[in-house]
């Protein structure tokens, strides 16, 4: 599909593997909305979105709190209604065995990387079925067994499970919901790997697919 001018909103695009998706949804003259904490960040993706051809807008966004991602997406519907939705923010903290991972660790991580997602969908979701169209992609990981990361683990299998579950949901209709599975990635979140932009193209190509494409997939890229 052809992004130019569709509306993509990007959580987590101040940094990594958010900022290289939504620059390089500007290259392809896209309107990215960037989502994150961080504000100067998330303003500096926006100018360089804007920079590469696209519309960068910075709206600030905790995606674990209802009341902020409703009033991020009340300032981000000025650029349009959302068209494309990536969830992308995660953390991945408290790499320790279960039994000395205190609570609050699980709870932040399962808040981000799932609560999140699930926020996002449930507010972006019924515009893009009365409009009928649709697009979802939930950035998810490939290590969903590892030692030590628990709660990360449990996070983006609860991540695919949502994804499918949508997907399910709007069966039948132009919204597709997909979610991937990215390789090691050099970002703040992990040291070493592959460059961000090195596996855009393959994410952006995911998130944009084609009137009839598949959803409820969990796909694994290199
Ligand atoms: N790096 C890897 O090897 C790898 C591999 C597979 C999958 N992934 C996945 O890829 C995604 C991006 O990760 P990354 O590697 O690019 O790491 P990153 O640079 O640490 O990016 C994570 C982003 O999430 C944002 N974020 C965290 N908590 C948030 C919250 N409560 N509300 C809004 N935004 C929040 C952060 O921005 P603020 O702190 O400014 O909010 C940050 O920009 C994650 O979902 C991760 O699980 C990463």
């Amino acid at each position: 599909m052809n992004i130019k001018d569709k509306v993509i909103l990007i959580t987590g695009a101040g940094t990594g593997l958010g900022k290289a998706l939504a620059i390089a949804a500007g290259q392809a003259g896209a309107k990215v909305i960037c989502a994150g904490r961080r504000k100067e960040r998330i303003q500096q993706t926006a100018t360089e979105v804007t920079k590469a051809g696209g519309v960068g807008t910075a709206v600030e966004m905790d995606v674990t709190d209802p009341k902020s991602v409703e009033k991020a997406l009340h300032q981000a519907e000025k650029a349009g209604p959302i068209e494309i939705l990536i969830n992308n923010a995660g953390v991945i903290t408290g790499l320790k065995p279960v039994q000395e991972l205190p609570v609050e660790e699980w709870d932040k991580i399962m808040a981000t990387n799932v609560r999140g997602p699930y926020l996002l969908i449930r507010a972006t979701l019924p515009g893009m079925i009365q409009r009928g169209f649709g697009r979802i992609l939930n950035i998810s990981a490939p290590i969903k067994h590892l030692p030590k990361a628990t709660a990360y683990c449990a996070s983006k299998c609860a991540l695919d499970s949502l994804t499918k579950a949508v997907s399910y949901e709007v069966k039948g209709t132009d919204i597709l919901v997909n979610a991937v599975e990215p390789p090691f990635l050099d970002t703040e979140m992990h040291k070493g790997g592959k460059k961000p932009e090195e596996v855009v193209g393959q994410i952006l190509d995911l998130a944009a697919l084609d009137a009839g494409g598949q959803g409820g997939r969990i796909v694994k890229i290199g």
